[in-house]
């Protein structure tokens, strides 16, 4: 059975020195577009990522790369104190190998370091991928946005989580 330790360990087995985490830039909008693609049934254009990284003065957006390639993205609204992810996702042939939560941490140190103390976003009922992965983050289910995916009309779950600002200024990883 593959466990948690086993999935983390083909993350760690990554020479992790060259694992590094950046701002999103314009040039890495048509690799995000095919993973944005292979991830979601209504993809972002490309021109909406143009507008968030040009127009939008709450946003961040950051990328995951290994040796000069990209493997997953994250990006937020930071308003005030609290953060909106907006998105998240791994390249398909690497999800399962713990990145997803490496990169998620990533996005709560950021949220932090620009002084957020919580975080929110609203993720599908049915994908149980990730709403396993927003509460090993200590999210937790706040509501639901009725019909909110319009492409199955499929209902959102509202999630929240404070951000445990010592635990991410020291890096001590989540469980
Ligand atoms: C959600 C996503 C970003 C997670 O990235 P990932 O690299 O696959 O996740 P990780 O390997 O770091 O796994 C983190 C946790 O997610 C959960 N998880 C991962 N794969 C899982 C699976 N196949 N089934 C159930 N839970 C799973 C586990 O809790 C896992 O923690 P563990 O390994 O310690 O048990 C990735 O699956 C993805 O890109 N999905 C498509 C886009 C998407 O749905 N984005 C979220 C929109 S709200």
């Amino acid at each position: 059975m593959e466990g948690e330790g086993s999935r983390r360990g083909q993350a760690m087995s990554m020479d992790m020195d060259k694992l590094l985490y950046r701002p999103m830039e314009m040039s890495d909008i048509p690799a995000i577009i095919a993973i944005e693609e292979e991830a979601f049934t209504s993809p972002w254009t490309a021109e909406a990522f143009m507008n968030e990284l040009t127009n939008n003065m709450f946003a961040k957006y950051l990328v995951m790369a290994y040796k000069g390639e990209l493997l997953g993205y994250g990006g937020m609204w930071i308003i005030m104190d609290e953060a909106h992810i907006t998105n998240i996702a791994m390249r398909s042939d690497l999800r399962g190998k713990g990145l997803g939560h490496l990169l998620l941490e990533q996005l709560q140190r950021t949220a932090v370091f620009y002084g957020a103390t919580r975080m929110t976003l609203e993720v599908r009922v049915s994908n149980e991928t990730a709403q396993h992965l927003y509460r090993k983050f200590g999210f937790q289910p706040a509501g639901v946005r009725p019909r909110y995916y319009s492409d199955n009309d499929e209902d959102a779950l509202i999630m929240w989580a404070e951000l445990d600002e010592e635990r991410l200024k020291t890096g001590e990883r989540s469980n």
